[in-house]
C-alpha cells in the first residue's frame, strides 16, 4: 500500500470513529416514542401478518377505523386479521384516551378505557421503564393495560398468547430500542416484555402526534364561524351536551368526557343484531364480581364493591357505556357503540327528539335503520315525518333525566354539528 493510500485510510477510518462518538444517542423518551410508534405499526403482529393497531385506529380518520368511516351505514364493526371475525362493538377513536384515569367510584363509576371500561387501571406495571414518571404511574395504566388486548384478541390480531407476541417483537428491526428505553431487558421473561411493549404503545398514544388539539376549536384567536359559535353556546347551555362531555381546560386541553358511563337508549343496530346486546359496564361489573378472587387486582375488586354497596351494581349499569371524547368526531363516523348512526346529524337529533319521536309514542311510524338515516330520514329532522326510533336495546337504565327530549330546532341542531365538526384537529 503506498503512503498516500494509508493516509486516505487513515482519514476514512478517523471519520468513521468520529461519525460514531457524535451520532446523536436516542434520549430514553425519542427511544420509547419510536418503539411505541413502531409496534403500533407493525403489522407483523398480527396473525395474517395483515394488521397492526393502526389498521383500526388510523390518523387519516382521526384514529378510528378507516373502512367503516368510509361507509358507516353498512360497516359498522371492524373485521380482524383473519379476515372474517368481528366484534359487536364500533371502533373508537385511540387519541385522546390517554387521559382516562384509574376506575375509581365516587357517586358513579368514573374511567377506565374500553366501552365497558374493563382496562381498568388497576393492573400494576413495574417494568423498569428509563423515563421518569413511566414506570408505575396510575395514569397512563388504562392505556398500557388496553393495548395488551388486541394481540390476542381473536376478533383482531388473533395472535395465540403472549410469548408469540413477544416472539415477534424481539425479531423486529426496532427491538434494539429496547435497551434505550427499559433496563432490564430480557426477551426470555415474556410477562415483564409484554408490559414494556405496552408501556411503550401507551407513550405513543400519550404523545402530541396522537393528541395534537390542534382543532378551530383551539385556535387561539377563535377561529369559529358564528354558526360554530352559535352551536358551541347551546352545547354549553341549553343542550346540555357538556354534562358529560366536558369542556374543562377549553381550548387546548378539554377531551370532551367525564370518563364516566351512561345509557343513551341506542336502538339495536339491525346490521349487527345477530352479534348481542353489549351490557356495557354492567356486564364488566358481573364479571368481576363472580370471578374467584385473585382474578381481578384487589384495588379494583374494592371500588367496585364500593359501587355496589352504594346500589351502583351491575342491573344499574347494564347497557351503560362509556362517554366519548368529541375530539375528531365528524371524521370518525359510525358512531354509538354500536354505530347505529352513520352521521352527526342523526345523532345529534337523537339526543333532541328520542323520547317525542320514540316507535312506542308512535306506532304507525315507519323504525329507522342506519339505512334510512343515511338517505336522510332523520325523525323529525328538516320536515321528515313518519319515522320514528326504535326501542332502546336496554331500556332500564336509560337516561331519561339529561337527554332524549331537548326541543331543539333542525337550525339548532344544525349549528351543534357545526360546532363538532370544529374539533378535527388540522
Ligand atoms: C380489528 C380492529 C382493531 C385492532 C387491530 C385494534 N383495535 Fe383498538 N379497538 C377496536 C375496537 C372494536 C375497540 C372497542 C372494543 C371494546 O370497547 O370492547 C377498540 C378500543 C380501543 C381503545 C379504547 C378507546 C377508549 O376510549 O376506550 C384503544 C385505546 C385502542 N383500541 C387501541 C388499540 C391498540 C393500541 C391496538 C394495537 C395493539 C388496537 N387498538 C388494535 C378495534 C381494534
Ligand atoms: C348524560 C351524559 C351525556 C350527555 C348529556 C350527552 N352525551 Fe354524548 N355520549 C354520552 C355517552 C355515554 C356516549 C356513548 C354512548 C354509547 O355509544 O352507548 C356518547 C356518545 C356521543 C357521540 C358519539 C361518539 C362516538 O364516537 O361514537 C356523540 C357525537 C355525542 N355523544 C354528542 C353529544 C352531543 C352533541 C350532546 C348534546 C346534545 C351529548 N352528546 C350529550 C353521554 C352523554
Amino acid at each position: 500500500m503506498n503512503k498516500s493510500l494509508i493516509s486516505i485510510c487513515l482519514i476514512i477510518s478517523l471519520m468513521l470513529v468520529a461519525g460514531n462518538a457524535f451520532a446523536k444517542q436516542k434520549t430514553p423518551e425519542e427511544a420509547l416514542l419510536l418503539l411505541g410508534k413502531s409496534i403500533y405499526n407493525d403489522q407483523n403482529l398480527s396473525v395474517g401478518f395483515n394488521q397492526s393497531c393502526k389498521s383500526c385506529h388510523n390518523n387519516k380518520s382521526g384514529f378510528a377505523d378507516q373502512a367503516n368511516t368510509k361507509n358507516p351505514s353498512k360497516n359498522v364493526v371492524s373485521i380482524g386479521s383473519d379476515g372474517i371475525s368481528t366484534g359487536n362493538l364500533n371502533a373508537p377513536t385511540a387519541a385522546y384516551a390517554y387521559d382516562s384515569p384509574a376506575m375509581y367510584y365516587d357517586g358513579l363509576f368514573i374511567g377506565g378505557l374500553f366501552w365497558n371500561g374493563r382496562a381498568t387501571g388497576h393492573k400494576p406495571f413495574n417494568v423498569g421503564c428509563q423515563v421518569s414518571g413511566y414506570d408505575v404511574d396510575p395514569l397512563f395504566s388504562s392505556l398500557a393495560e388496553q393495548a395488551q388486548g388486541p394481540f390476542t384478541n381473536p376478533a383482531e390480531m388473533a395472535l395465540p398468547d403472549s410469548t408469540e407476541v413477544v416472539a415477534r417483537v424481539a425479531a423486529a428491526d426496532y427491538a434494539y430500542l429496547f435497551n434505550l428505553a427499559f433496563s432490564p431487558v430480557d426477551f426470555t421473561n415474556v410477562p415483564r416484555t409484554f408490559d414494556q411493549i405496552a408501556i411503550a404503545i401507551a407513550y405513543y398514544e400519550e404523545s402530541s402526534i396522537m393528541n395534537q388539539f390542534s382543532s378551530a376549536y383551539d385556535t387561539v384567536p377563535s377561529t369559529l364561524t358564528p354558526d360554530q359559535l352559535d352551536g358551541l353556546t347551546l352545547f354549553l347551555g341549553a343542550a346540555q351536551c357538556a354534562l358529560c362531555h366536558v369542556t374543562d381546560g377549553g381550548p387546548g386541553a378539554a377531551v370532551f368526557t367525564d370518563f364516566s358511563y351512561d345509557n343513551l337508549g341506542i336502538p339495536i343496530n339491525p346490521i349487527i343484531a345477530d352479534k348481542g346486546v353489549d351490557p356495557g359496564l354492567g356486564g364488566f361489573i358481573e364479571q368481576v364480581l363472580t370471578a374467584p378472587s385473585g382474578v381481578y387486582p384487589l384495588s379494583l375488586v374494592t371500588v367496585i364493591g364500593d359501587g355496589v354497596l352504594a346500589g351502583d351494581d351491575a342491573a344499574a349499569n347494564n347497557g351503560k357505556h362509556k362517554v366519548s371524547t368529541l375530539r375528531n368526531i365528524a371524521i370518525t363516523t359510525p358512531y354509538g357503540h354500536n354505530g347505529f348512526f352513520p352521521n352527526l346529524t342523526s345523532i345529534v337529533q337523537f339526543y333532541n327528539t328520542r323520547d317525542p319521536l320514540a316507535c312506542s309514542a308512535n306506532p304507525t311510524f315507519i323504525p329507522v335503520t342506519p339505512a334510512l338515516l343515511d338517505a336522510g330520514m332523520i325523525p323529525g329532522y328538516n320536515g321528515v315525518t313518519g319515522y320514528c326510533w326504535p326501542a332502546p336495546e336496554v331500556e332500564t337504565t336509560v337516561n331519561h333525566a339529561e337527554l332524549g327530549n331537548l326541543g331543539l330546532s333542525p337550525a339548532q341542531v344544525d349549528s351543534i354539528v357545526a360546532f363538532l365538526e370544529a374539533l378535527t384537529d388540522q
